[in-house]
């Protein structure tokens, strides 16, 4: 089990390039079976990458990488079921289904697996390919999916903005017979970049200003090449590491318009901001203030990925700050674990007050998922000694070169 240590005390500083965002380029990787030919630019090396890669040569594709690009060829898919085994390797694998539905009119995949973030059904994926004339059996745990006729085009509105649902739509929906409309869909610059890549390969997606998708089904997609846009929250999440150390950092390569949810959330912490075209420079004080209240809320409200990573740097703020997680259930876990570096934080049900305190010290403690790891680390850099953070696997999934990348900032980090 690979672990890394972290000397704390240093403060961070310098110039970081952003990569491609992780939630970008999974559901895009669905959209290359519709395709034929994909060439795929700015593609992260994380092993959710690899996850999806592997489904896709489950399904029968070519997928190789050339330096920072998959390529992809799904011209021969050989089937057009998922094993259990490939969709609990990542839990957004689910966004294969509306992919492989549109491609072979049938699927047949094993519900998703269970999450470290509390429950995430997927009635709003199920309920939404039904309306676009899909049948769906639930027998042992797998979905047997098929369709009768053809996909239709529907008008579907969602009670919740969910990611996953929105994507899974637009990737049934874009070769379906007649029109789609997805009212309260899913605003994340994700979705709109899995639009960007589908209508680059001769797809016919509107977005409206209120989020509205307008969907004409075309007939076929044709070979396309795309770049995939940088990773807010991988931005976000140095952003917090040079803040909690009272530095200073450059990220270049980003899209800073994708974060405006989230300065004022660090200027409240006594960060200062400036952003150009496209890059984001951070200013910090030697210690942060605290933030009233942080209510993550979908897109364009505060990110639910950014909120353990900020919530590292409000248990040293010198006050307390309230957060509340309206996204998922259980997203605090990294909580008990920043206990154990002397962190004060009370949890009760969406709700965390964080006290912060002068100074957290180093201790070993354990990922429990991908931003909670992101969580841990940003704490370690502020931390007096030495700490030891365990199954990083979880933090692989969603940074690339994360222990580098800090190394270049002047952190003290480790690979076990
Ligand atoms: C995407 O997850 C992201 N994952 C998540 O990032 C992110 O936290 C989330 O969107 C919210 O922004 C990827 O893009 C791969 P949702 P997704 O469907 O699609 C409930 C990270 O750290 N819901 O918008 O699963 C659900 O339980 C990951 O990079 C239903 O009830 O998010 C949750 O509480 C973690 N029924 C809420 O909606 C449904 O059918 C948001 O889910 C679908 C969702």
């Amino acid at each position: 089990m690979s672990k890394i240590t972290i000397e704390g005390g240093r403060r961070l500083s310098g110039e970081l390039a952003i990569h491609g965002a992780k939630n970008a380029v999974l559901p895009i990787l669905a959209g290359t079976l519709l395709t034929g030919r994909s060439v795929i630019h700015n593609c992260p090396a994380l092993s959710d990458v690899t996850a999806a890669c592997n489904i896709l040569t489950y399904l029968g594709c070519a997928a190789h990488r050339e330096g920072g690009s998959i390529v992809i060829e799904s011209d021969a898919l050989t089937c057009c079921d998922i094993p259990d085994g490939l969709m609990r390797e990542m839990r957004s694998s689910v966004v294969f289904l509306g992919a492989v539905i549109a491609r072979c009119g049938s699927a047949r995949v094993s519900l998703p697996g269970g999450c470290e973030l509390g429950p995430r059904p997927i009635d709003l994926h199920l309920s939404s390919l039904r309306k676009l004339g899909v049948e769906i059996l639930e027998d042992h745990g797998y979905l047997n999916c098929s369709v009768p006729e053809q996909l239709r085009g529907a008008s579907i509105s969602l009670p919740f903005p969910s990611v996953g649902a929105t994507e899974n739509i637009i990737l049934a929906a874009c070769m379906a017979k007649g029109d789609t409309v997805i009212s309260n869909a899913a605003r994340e610059p994700e979705i709109e970049d899995l639009a960007s890549f589908l209508k680059t390969a001769g797809a016919d997606i509107h977005i409206k200003e209120n989020g509205t998708i307008y969907i004409s089904g075309v007939e076929k997609l044709h070979p396309v090449e795309y770049s995939v846009i940088p990773d807010r929250i991988e931005a976000a999440t140095y952003l917090c590491c040079a803040a909690i150390t009272g530095g200073e950092i450059r990220l270049r390569d980003v899209i800073p318009e994708h974060l405006t949810s989230v300065y004022p959330v660090l200027e409240e912490a006594g960060c200062t901001v400036q952003t150009d075209q496209s890059s984001i420079r951070l200013t910090s004080l030697e210690r942060p203030r605290p933030i009233r209240m942080v209510r993550t809320m979908p897109y364009p409200g505060f990110p639910t990925d950014a909120q353990s990573p900020l919530m590292a740097l409000s248990s040293i703020a010198s006050g307390t700050s309230v957060y509340v997680e309206n996204i998922f259930e259980s997203r605090y876990k990294h909580a008990g674990e920043l206990a154990r570096m002397g962190a004060r934080i009370k949890v009760e049900g969406r709700v965390a007050v964080v006290e912060g305190v002068d100074k957290l010290h180093g201790a070993t403690v354990v990922c429990t998922d991908l931003r909670g790891g992101a969580s841990l680390c940003t704490a370690a850099l502020a931390a007096q000694g030495v700490s030891e953070i365990t199954h990083i696997h979880h933090i692989e999934r969603g940074y690339q070169d994360f222990e580098k990348n800090l190394s270049s900032l002047g952190a003290v980090v480790k690979r076990i």
